[in-house]
């Protein structure tokens, strides 16, 4: 068998802050397969196919922000209201379309999550038309419909907008609630200004709110990080998401690394090392679920039940989701999609399709995956690595054992309890889980299975 410490982590007195050097990515996966290519003929057939999934999500993408912050990569166009306006009735005019195939009213959708980029720089009346063009989709009664963004800009008009037509979830990106923090990530609005509108929208009697925070930031030392986490509690939000800062390439923080130079406040060059971020986690972990908070994965929390994070949940379980929008991704009949981010080609393939034609939405570039054959497998063992508990009874018995020494391993570095049949995720494994599951995939990669797995 052959091991590496990117798959095992390395044995330390303290694997919290040592079992790995870094955070290898963002989310895991394995990819070995090409893109394949799909005719006009193709796609249309695809629309004109009933589904086959037994759970299912829309996923619509929103690819404007206001401004680039300095940590993100996810900035794509500039909010230029006309540019906005545009977009959005072709969104509406290709929802509209997509609900009337035998793809899109087959069966019901769990869950719809519109994202971005920021989603919420929408004009009121643009939210509103959205909501209603996703409502004339068959959905489940009690399906989960989350518009994220941002609390700047986001008024009472829109609020309105939002609830009248069907969103019940909003998930707010505050990152630090720090006013200077804030000032040099290029956030708007300052801590109080945040707090009360937080408060506000959190009274709601059924909507859940959440908010993602991100520890590391340049200037947040760990002083601001606790107090960060009790702003959490005290706004009433329902649920909170715990980021630890990736350097993404392409952010005005990476460019700024690049010259030796950081990004931070005037009144602080501070920034958390590796160690000192797997302390802040702990001590976001700890400080949830000392005030009964529940984790519903290794980074989320959440108050009470309002909050279900269900689109989040299964699309890390491989369900299908249809995409919608410049640079959204989905999974359609089992393949991968992700379409261009290109905005001016994405319009063009709407331009160049006839309004007469259009029985069904109009092919955008986009990258198609073929179908992955162990996708079921790999769902189960990125959501049970995920949400910390993985019941290896799951897993083909063959393919159990094949991996108990990597669980042994595990074990052995502190990262996880290996109870068989139960591998549970120590709080160092908790941290780690995207390496955890990354060093899966690259075990199976260096150590194939060949065995019947069925058996
Ligand atoms: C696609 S962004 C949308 C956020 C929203 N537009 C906003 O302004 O807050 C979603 C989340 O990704 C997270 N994120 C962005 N860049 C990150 C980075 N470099 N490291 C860790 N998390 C990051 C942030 O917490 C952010 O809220
Ligand atoms: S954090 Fe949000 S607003 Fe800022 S660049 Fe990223 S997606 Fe845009």
């Amino acid at each position: 068998m052959q091991f590496t410490p990117t798959m095992t982590g390395i044995n330390s007195p303290d694997p919290l802050q040592h079992a790995f050097k870094v955070k290898s990515a963002p989310h895991a996966g394995r990819s070995n397969s090409r893109p394949l290519t799909l005719d006009s003929q193709q796609w249309q057939q695809w629309w004109q196919q009933p589904s086959q999934a037994t759970q299912r999500a829309l996923y619509i993408h929103l690819p404007f922000c206001r401004k680039r912050c300095s940590f993100c990569n996810f900035f794509e166009n500039g909010t230029n209201p006309e540019k906005v306006s545009r977009y959005v009735d072709t969104l509406v005019e290709q929802l509209r379309i997509a609900a009337d195939t035998p793809l899109g009213n087959s069966r019901a959708f769990d869950t719809v999550y519109v994202g971005g980029g920021t989603p919420t720089d929408m004009q009121a009346d643009e939210i509103f038309r959205l909501g209603e063009a996703i409502q004339r989709f068959k959905l489940v009664d009690d399906v989960e419909i989350t518009l994220e963004g941002r609390l700047n800009g986001f008024d009472d008009d829109k609020w309105q907008a939002a609830n009248q037509s069907g969103f019940n979830r909003f998930s707010f990106g505050v990152q630090s609630f720090d006013t200077d923090v804030r000032i040099a990530a290029g956030r708007f609005d300052d801590k109080t200004v945040l707090l009360n509108r937080l408060a506000e929208l959190s009274q709601h009697p059924s909507a859940s709110v959440v908010i993602d925070l991100i520890f590391g930031l340049p200037g947040q030392t760990m002083d601001v990080w606790q107090q960060d986490l009790q702003a959490v509690i005290d706004t009433g939000v329902h649920g909170v998401d715990l980021y630890q800062l990736i350097g993404l390439s392409g952010s005005r923080m990476d460019h700024a690394k690049g010259k030796g130079k950081v990004i931070a406040p005037a009144n602080s060059q501070y920034q958390a090392d590796s160690q000192t971020r797997a302390n802040m986690y702990a001590i976001g972990a700890n400080h949830f679920e000392a005030h009964n908070w529940q984790r519903l994965s290794s980074c989320h929390w959440r108050r009470d039940a309002r909050e279900r994070s269900i689109y989040n949940t299964l699309a890390k379980s491989g369900i299908e989701i249809l995409p919608f929008g410049a640079g959204a991704g989905g999974s359609i009949h089992g393949h991968g999609c992700m379409n261009g981010r290109d905005l001016k080609q994405w319009h063009q393939a709407h331009n160049s399709t006839p309004d007469t034609v259009q029985t069904v939405p109009a092919q955008v570039p986009q990258m198609i995956m073929p179908p992955n054959p162990s996708a079921a497998l790999d769902a189960v063992i990125k959501r049970g690595l995920d949400t910390g508990l993985l019941d290896t009874r799951l897993l083909p018995a063959k393919l159990a054992k094949h991996l108990t020494p990597l669980f042994e391993q595990w074990q052995h570095n502190g990262l996880t309890d290996f109870s068989s049949p139960l591998l549970s995720l120590t709080l160092a494994g908790r941290f780690w889980n995207v390496n955890l599951q990354t060093g899966l995939f690259e075990f199976l990669a260096a150590n194939p299975l060949k065995q019947d797995l069925a058996a």
